[in-house]
């Protein structure tokens, strides 16, 4: 069924017609499964890392398929160094805000870090507060073939998994900070063969970070789930990248992030723009009015009570 607005009635006694309640996205939904038949069929697949519904209803109409509520909103919404400070909470909320923006867009929720390592009933507790609460489709964590238990836990209990292998950032402070993966041949068969025992444990989904080409197109060689790559080399069946690195507006990039846009800069005009306005009391917009009759009634109060 097509959802375009049909050509214009020629019946004048015809009734308007009245637009599908799609909150201004004209497409079908996009699920885990049309991801998994994306990839089947070597069509890649877009996804960002954004945090707020008004940019998910934005990305939605753009045709994104999938959005990640990362953690790396501790340092882009909250100003924190590093992930590992992402709150559990905030992380359901803005998974939430997510779905509610992009209703029709896979979401998929990050799980902070700690709130999977404790033991697996927290764990387990946790990942279905982000599929409850959270709205999500699908909970992203990072972890190696030590976390195939987990995820077969998961699985078991009906959360997809998304397993994130190569540069992990909640492991930064194991290395004294961020960085690529898989650059030797050991480390390089070490991540190969992580992702195949998350996808054995049952993970429907694989995210590698920050490892070489080689790598990634090993991945896809050994494994038979989806690919997203960020910083990985284009072979992946999808590629995610953080929204603010694709915009322009963060000052510190990732070298493999080219942005789209320079929008840092556009908000800083805007903002000039807005403190220029209000210094000339010219803030343009559509005034509230009073009738002339109740300005006067009031004009003659003030003039009394002098
Ligand atoms: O938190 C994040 O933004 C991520 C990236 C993989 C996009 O995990």
């Amino acid at each position: 069924m097509s959802l375009e607005r049909p050509a214009m009635a020629t019946d004048p006694n015809a009734q308007p017609v009245r637009e599908p309640k799609t909150n201004g996205t004209h497409r079908k939904p996009v699920t885990l499964k049309t991801l998994h038949q994306m990839a089947e069929r070597a069509e890649p697949f877009a996804c960002l890392a954004c945090y707020d519904a008004i940019t998910a209803r934005w990305l939605e109409r753009a045709g994104v398929h999938l959005l990640l509520a990362g953690d790396s909103a501790a340092e882009i919404v909250l100003g924190l160094p590093r992930t590992i400070h992402m709150p559990m909470e905030l992380s359901i909320w803005l998974t939430a805000a997510l779905k509610r923006g992009a209703p029709n867009t896979v979401v998929m929720a990050d799980m902070p870090f700690l709130s999977y390592h404790a033991s697996v009933d927290e764990a387990l507790k946790n990942a279905g507060r982000f599929m409850t609460e959270g709205l999500a489709d699908i909970v992203k964590l990072e972890a190696d073939a030590s976390f195939a238990p987990l995820v077969e836990r998961f699985t078991h209990a009906g959360i997809p998994v998304c397993a994130h292998v190569g540069s992990l950032p909640q492991r930064s402070a194991m290395r004294g900070g961020y960085g690529s993966s898989g650059r030797t041949a050991d480390e390089a068969r070490r991540i190969v063969n992580d992702a195949v025992a998350l996808e054995q444990a049952g993970a429907v989904m694989l995210l590698v970070e920050a490892v070489p080409s080689i790598v990634s197109e090993a991945i896809i060689a050994k494994t038979n789930i989806p690919l997203i790559g960020i910083g990985a080399g284009p072979a992946c069946h999808a590629q995610i990248l953080v929204l603010h690195d694709l915009l322009g507006m963060t000052d510190h990039a990732p070298r493999f992030a080219q942005p789209v846009a320079a929008m840092g800069q556009s908000l800083q005009a805007a903002g000039v723009q807005w403190v220029d306005a209000v210094a000339n009391r010219d803030i343009g917009g559509k005034p509230y009015n009073m009738a002339e009759s109740e300005a006067e009634a009031l004009r003659q109060w003030l003039s009394q009570s002098r």
